[in-house]
């Protein structure tokens, strides 16, 4: 059995695109694959951790190990990580949808005469910033990713003090880099004290260390 200081700690993962609804048979996606969220949720699990994934849809299955619960929506997923809490750790890797549209069909849209429809959109909620900014019932550890095709760390700092979490791991997934979809990554570790680059790993090298590094970072939130 695992040792450590993540035995027994509740970590709340988010994993995965969401999809939002434009009518019931269409909707509005990303290219996330829930690789990155589902290897942390794997090596959290590895660690002695019980965990909580919440995962958009994905072609993977949750690891062994772990409560996976499946949402489709920004808002089905948030209200899913309200459910999960109270957590230790929250590691919020979902690419959630920015956007939604505000007019979905309740039935499939038709085709009309060439007449096109009109999708307007409305903001998701951010999860991440939601639950970081609770006063009660925050996670006292709370990691968000940056996923950005430049300006990688500057956007990284800005989004650590805009969305109030704790860590920011930030990536490039710019076309050219082959992250979204593929099995590597290059990330850099943002934190109110400083920028880590790590060198390019696989996805689960990347989960493991942090994971790692989150059990060492809890131990210290835990100190009075
Ligand atoms: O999309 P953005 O770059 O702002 O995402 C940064 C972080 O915020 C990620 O950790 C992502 O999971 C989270 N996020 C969220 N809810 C949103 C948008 C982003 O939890 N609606």
């Amino acid at each position: 059995a695992p040792s450590g200081p993540l035995v027994g700690k509740h970590v709340i993962v988010t994993s995965g695109p969401t999809h939002e609804p434009i009518d019931p048979v269409r909707y509005i996606a990303n290219r996330s694959s829930g690789k990155q969220g589902h290897a942390i949720a794997r090596a959290a699990a590895e660690a002695g951790a019980r965990v909580t994934l919440i995962s958009g849809p994905v072609d993977i299955s949750g690891p062994a190990g772990v409560t996976t619960v499946r949402v489709e929506s920004a808002r089905d997923m948030l209200a899913a990580v309200e459910k999960a809490l109270p957590a230790d750790i929250g590691i919020f890797a979902a690419a959630v949808a920015d956007w939604r549209v505000a007019n979905a069909g309740a039935q499939k849209i038709k085709k009309n005469g060439g007449a096109l429809p009109e999708l307007s959109l409305t903001e998701n909620p951010d999860i991440l910033a939601t639950i970081a900014r609770r006063n009660e019932g925050r996670p006292p550890l709370m990691v968000g990713f940056a996923a950005e095709t430049e300006h990688v760390i500057e956007h990284a700092k800005q989004k650590l003090a805009k969305k109030g979490c704790d860590l920011i791991v930030a990536n490039d997934v710019s076309t050219e880099t082959g992250v979204m979809g593929g099995d590597r990554n290059t990330v850099h570790l943002v934190t109110a004290g400083g920028v880590e680059t790590w060198p390019t790993l696989s996805k689960t090298d990347v989960a493991r260390k942090l994971v790692e590094r989150l059990g060492k970072l809890v131990e210290e939130v835990a100190k009075p």
